[in-house]
């Protein structure tokens, strides 16, 4: 006779009693340093790091596929996924040899599981569960967004809740982070993403990929920035939104309107121009939507930090617009360093640790999703829970 048939549910409970049992030791060792080894995969960096709960970068390991996609002028999904399979291993053990600890010194192993692309964001989570499934250690699904989102409390110990502006190749948002896994969003772009316009930009003045920093560098050059007459999108606009792909079309009328040299290219004079005013008018866009959602954050929970991340974050003309659009604001403002604000291992190690401190870990059947935005509830954390520090 047959006294008891496991249902799923049943096995999905079963596993998550044995999921705690793995967690606890972890969780008794939390007055002593607690160590997190975290690894992204989810675009064109391959990248591990270990960080502390004493905000310590212990290691930070980010190899760049930029010369294995340059030829196709983009990222190739596939390639990707490939190149992150060959190299990962590798780059673990450095994260571990940099840092001088052993699988044995990590409390637990977190890994990006979206949003991006998808088979890239698979080799790192698998890589990640089968290494805790090895050694016997909590595993940790980060969304990639929360990574950026969460870095300036590990550089800058800024606290919640502070107000974000994510900017990076697939995202323009402006949020109120309230918490670890608790966002409010405040605005969004409608069209593209900045750091999209950013790529879009340098490839038609043919500065080449990766665009944010090639458009930056000509920018410097530039004898007159305001040589162009460029629009600035939303600017005004009584929400948090943002708008990109006319910034973008007035690039490209400007481009057809130029003359270029026997070549195919444009005279250095006009590129330099050309990428100094669409970084003006990007980093004024930007500005002004997030003087917008200062008020409004201002309004929701008295003062606060503005914060920016994300890897067009590393752009200093915007940094500097941000600062002041802070400064005007009463607001403080915090922007992690260049290296920290593009993707690496240590952003998803922290936002790891962080959920991690406050009790939350994932089963190792977590699925990684192509999509994944900031405000799914499934992010949020109770960190209500006895012990959970911040
Ligand atoms: O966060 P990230 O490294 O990857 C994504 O999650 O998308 O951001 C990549 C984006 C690219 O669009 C790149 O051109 C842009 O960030 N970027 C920059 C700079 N460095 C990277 N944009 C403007 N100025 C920069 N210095
Ligand atoms: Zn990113």
């Amino acid at each position: 006779m047959i006294l008891w048939s496991p249902t799923a549910i049943d096995l999905e409970k079963l596993y998550q009693s044995w999921a705690k049992s793995v967690a606890y030791p972890a969780r008794l060792r939390y007055s002593e340093t607690m160590r997190v080894l975290g690894i992204e995969t989810s675009c064109d960096e391959t990248a591990a790091a270990i960080v502390d709960d004493d905000r310590r970068v212990l290691s930070n390991v980010v190899l760049s596929q930029l010369d294995d996609h340059r030829p196709f002028g983009g990222v190739v999904p596939e390639i990707a996924a490939r190149a992150h399979l060959t190299h990962l291993d590798g780059i673990i053990e450095k994260a571990l040899t940099d840092a001088d600890i052993g699988f044995e010194g990590l409390d637990a192993v977190a890994a990006t599981t979206g949003p991006g692309l998808i088979g890239g964001v698979m080799v790192g989570a698998i890589t990640a569960k089968a290494i805790a499934l090895a050694r016997g250690l909590p595993f940790v699904a980060v969304n990639h967004l929360e990574g950026h989102a969460l870095t300036a409390r590990l550089t800058n110990a800024v606290e919640f809740p502070y107000l974000l502006l994510l900017v990076s190749g697939g995202h323009c948002q402006l949020l109120a982070v309230e918490g670890v896994g608790r966002y409010t969003r405040y605005g969004t772009t409608v069209d593209d993403a900045v750091g999209e316009a950013f790529d879009k930009t340098a490839k038609l003045l043919g500065l080449g990929f990766p665009g944010g920093p090639a458009v930056e560098r000509a920018a410097t050059q530039a004898s007159n920035p305001k040589a162009f007459d460029l629009p600035r999108p939303m600017a005004g606009k009584p929400h948090c939104d943002f708008s990109f792909s006319g910034l973008k079309s007035a690039v490209r009328r400007h481009c057809d309107a130029l003359q270029p040299r026997s070549d195919g290219t444009y005279a250095p004079e006009d590129v330099q121009n050309l990428a100094a005013g669409f970084q003006q008018a990007a980093a004024d866009v930007l500005a002004d939507r997030t003087r917008r959602a200062a008020d409004r954050f201002i309004k929701d929970y008295g003062s606060g930090v503005l914060v920016v991340a994300g890897g067009v974050a590393a752009n200093q003309t915007l940094r500097v617009a941000l600062e002041n659009a802070a400064n005007d604001a009463g607001m403080g403002f915090a922007a992690p360093p260049p290296g920290l604000c593009t993707d690496n291992g240590a952003m998803i190690a922290w936002a790891g640790l962080e959920r991690f401190r406050l009790g939350r870990q994932d089963p190792l059947d977590f699925k990684a999703r192509p999509r994944w935005p900031l405000d799914d509830p499934s992010l949020a954390v109770d960190d209500t829970i006895e012990g959970a520090s911040i």
